[in-house]
């Protein structure tokens, strides 16, 4: 065994003798159940608090938890200004059968913020957001990670991305073996700006030049062939082992992520969504008729979900979600909704 150094931090709401003892014997319980320490093996710990809490010694916590042979000491913290208020931390020095890179530190409540790098790794969630075009995702999905902090995957980019370099480059799309022959030439990513993503394709940003209708009807073909699905699904998983996100897509929750903590399933009526579709490019300046986006809708709807690898289908556990008649605020309402009862369970 050897000595090794805990850290931990918590907040409390109030100034109370009880608010400070339980919230610190809730920490320090968290911190020897999560490394798996033996009472005896605590050799001290030091205590921090804000000056804002003088209603009582945290370390009288750990005397209640039986922690009776540890040195332990209290200190006033070091005030730093706009630094985090009424807040208590820990170092705990122990022995230990771990290497202290394995050593697990805690940060519970208000605190989480001063180790975002740890709490991400330990509270990372991933909502899958599965459907067909025009559901409604991307808005959703856009809302939702704006309000909640999550990384915005839209996997659909890849696949337009895909599409954009064979059309880019001459190679028919339809054809599978010269679609495949490419693909390791191919770098396809995403680029964080200004809390916004922008895909990159070899290098230059296409994120405006991967939405024109014939880019769409590209990718529902290119997004048949399984290379290159398992190429942009290799890439979709690394990028939620990272962080939390919040994807979308059309086998998100049956295949790139499994084991999502939340999985969502939009559909709509489809002359309703291609009349989303028709809007949203007008808008753009892209011309084109409703007619012409009803039709690629409803073909795209049948290759997604037509296809024999990894088609367009609801996972089991995905809630659906009916979007026909229904506002963007009332979807991303129902959404947040779900994601907050999930991240409360925890
Ligand atoms: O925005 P829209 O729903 O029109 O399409 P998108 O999400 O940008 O995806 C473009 C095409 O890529 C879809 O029609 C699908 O064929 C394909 N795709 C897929 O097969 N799997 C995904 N996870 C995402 C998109």
């Amino acid at each position: 065994m050897a000595t090794r150094a805990i850290r931990g931090a918590t907040t409390v709401k109030e100034n109370k003798k009880e608010s400070i003892l339980n919230e610190t014997s809730r920490l320090l319980r968290k911190m020897i159940e999560e490394n798996n320490i033996m009472n005896g093996d605590i050799i001290s710990i030091i205590f921090t608090v804000t000056k804002d809490l003088d209603a009582a010694f945290p370390a009288a916590a750990a005397r209640a938890l039986g922690i009776v042979h540890a040195a332990l000491l209290d200190f006033p913290q070091h005030e730093v200004r706009d630094a985090l208020k009424m807040c208590v931390r820990v170092m705990m020095y122990a022995d230990m059968n771990v290497m202290q890179s394995e050593v697990k530190h805690i940060y519970l409540n208000g605190a989480k913020i001063l180790r975002k790098d740890l709490v991400e790794e330990e509270n990372k969630i991933a909502v899958a957001l599965d459907g067909p075009a025009g559901s409604g995702k991307s808005t959703i999905a856009k809302l939702v990670a704006k309000k909640l902090g999550l990384t915005y995957i839209d996997t659909g980019a890849m696949y337009r991305s895909v599409a954009l370099y064979c059309i880019d480059k001459d190679i028919d799309y339809n054809n599978e073996v010269d679609v495949i022959s490419e693909l390791e030439n191919m770098n396809i990513g995403i680029l964080s700006a200004n809390k916004e993503q922008r895909y990159i394709l070899n290098g230059e940003d296409v994120t405006e030049l991967i939405r024109s209708p014939e880019v769409s009807e590209g990718a529902s073909r290119v997004a048949t062939y399984k290379a290159v699905r398992e190429k942009l699904v290799a890439i979709q998983r690394e990028l939620a082992s990272k962080q939390s996100v919040i994807m979308d897509g059309r086998d998100i929750g049956t295949n790139v992520l499994p084991n999502a903590e939340i999985k969502i399933f939009m559909d709509g009526d489809v002359e309703e969504r291609a009349k989303r579709r028709y809007e949203e490019l007008s808008l753009k300046g892209i011309s084109v008729t409703y007619d012409e986006i009803l039709s690629d809708i409803k073909q795209r709807d049948h290759n997604d979900s037509s296809r024999a690898y990894n088609p367009l289908r609801k996972a089991d556990d995905a809630i659906l979600l009916d979007t026909t008649n229904m506002s963007i605020e009332e979807v991303g309402d129902f959404i947040i909704g779900k994601i907050d009862d999930v991240i409360k369970k925890d």
